[in-house]
């Protein structure tokens, strides 16, 4: 039976990485006979710009048909000045996370070792960096109400969000990271502010209780503060990490930078059923737009996550693995990779250097 992919390019350099990722996933479609169905539509800026609105009927529709979604990335300068929230790109990926009920965010931070000397940190602290940040995406501060931004008497501006996570909310996200920790090294760390925050007080109970269904993981905790120091100081202390949306934004940023680029970080947002969006971890990076310079990996290890979690083709989503692996082999790096002796390269000819291992 054909499965229906929906490519979404989005904004800045969304639409050059999606361009290499389309072209493995192509390949992989006929080389493995997959019968992917690709079709493409507007989200973010290039939706406000077209639509005025960043997530027309159109693309929600198109995403709630579809089998699976690749998505580049949104967001840039041009539209960031839009006093209306409701009108700034990043809600067009926040209306599919809500709408689809992705709530499970998958983003693993893996070191390739010809990369340990791209990362900051020593090769030392970084070789062999396996780890997995389980992010909730549909709750927590991001979506709680009341929100919003007024003027109160004497003229004085004011701000406000709302942190607010039920029991059901919390459960459903610690399965997802237990049973990913029981796959793995059985060790996961659930990461919260709970000497502050009533919320992450239940999400601390609700981890402790859900710990009896899951003797043989070993559960920890830790202060998100805590857990950002640790991450640059040891680690691999860490197997898997789950936390709220928005520690989990945060810190899966810091995690990508272990692996020497948040340029090869791909993600993977699931919703009860397996059904999801795949997308690199990095945003649009407006800086570079246009230049032919990003580095697309991410977006193309996005679509093997794709392919293993959504639509049940684990020896395709391999085998791009390895051809990944294989370039970096090769010695070829875009900017954000690149150390002494390598040869440059552009995201073109990262994509198709991707595609020649997958051929040979
Ligand atoms: C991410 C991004 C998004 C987020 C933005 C673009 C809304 O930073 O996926 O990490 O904050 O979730
Ligand atoms: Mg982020």
């Amino acid at each position: 039976m054909a499965k229906k992919i929906l490519i979404l390019p989005g904004d800045g350099i969304g639409p050059e990485i999606v361009a290499e990722a389309r072209k493995v996933l192509d390949l992989v479609n006929e080389q493995f006979n997959l019968g992917l169905e690709m079709q493409e539509a507007l989200v973010g800026g290039a939706a406000i710009d077209a639509t005025g609105i960043p997530l027309p009927a159109e693309t929600l529709e198109a995403a709630q048909a579809a089998d699976a979604i690749l998505l580049g990335a949104v967001g840039g300068p041009q539209w960031d000045t839009n006093p209306d929230f409701q009108i700034r790109p990043e809600k067009g990926l926040l209306g599919i996370r809500a709408n689809l009920g992705l709530f499970g965010n998958l983003r693993p931070a893996i070191l390739y070792p010809q990369l340990a000397h791209a990362s900051t940190l020593k090769p030392e602290v970084v070789s062999g960096l396996d780890i997995l940040i389980v992010r909730e995406l549909t709750g927590g501060i991001y979506f709680g109400q009341p929100r919003g931004y007024r003027t109160k008497e004497g003229g004085v501006r004011e701000g406000f969000n709302t942190y607010v996570y039920d029991e059901n909310e919390i459960r459903r996200i610690g399965r997802v990271a237990f049973e990913a920790a029981r796959a793995r090294n059985k060790k996961l760390c659930s990461v919260d502010k709970a000497n502050v925050l009533e919320v992450t007080v239940l999400w601390r109970e609700v981890m402790n209780e859900l710990s009896a269904e899951y003797p043989d993981v070993e559960l920890s905790h830790m202060y998100v503060d805590n857990a950002a120091m640790q991450l640059v100081r040891a680690p691999k202390q860490f197997d898997v990490i789950v936390t709220g949306n928005m520690f989990g934004d945060i810190l899966s940023d810091a995690a990508a930078m272990l692996t020497g680029s948040i340029g090869m970080l791909p993600s993977a947002s699931l919703d009860a059923n397996n059904k999801g969006m795949y997308e690199p971890c990095h945003g649009s990076a407006p800086d570079i737009a246009g230049q032919g310079i990003a580095n697309p990996l991410a977006t193309i290890l996005s679509a093997a996550m794709m392919l293993r979690y959504s639509l049940g083709e684990g020896a395709a989503a391999d085998k791009i693995e390895a051809a990944v692996s294989q370039v970096l082999d090769q010695g070829l790096r875009t900017g954000d990779i690149m150390s002494e002796g390598m040869q440059r390269v552009g995201t073109a000819e990262m994509g198709d250097a991707v595609v020649a291992a997958l051929r040979a």
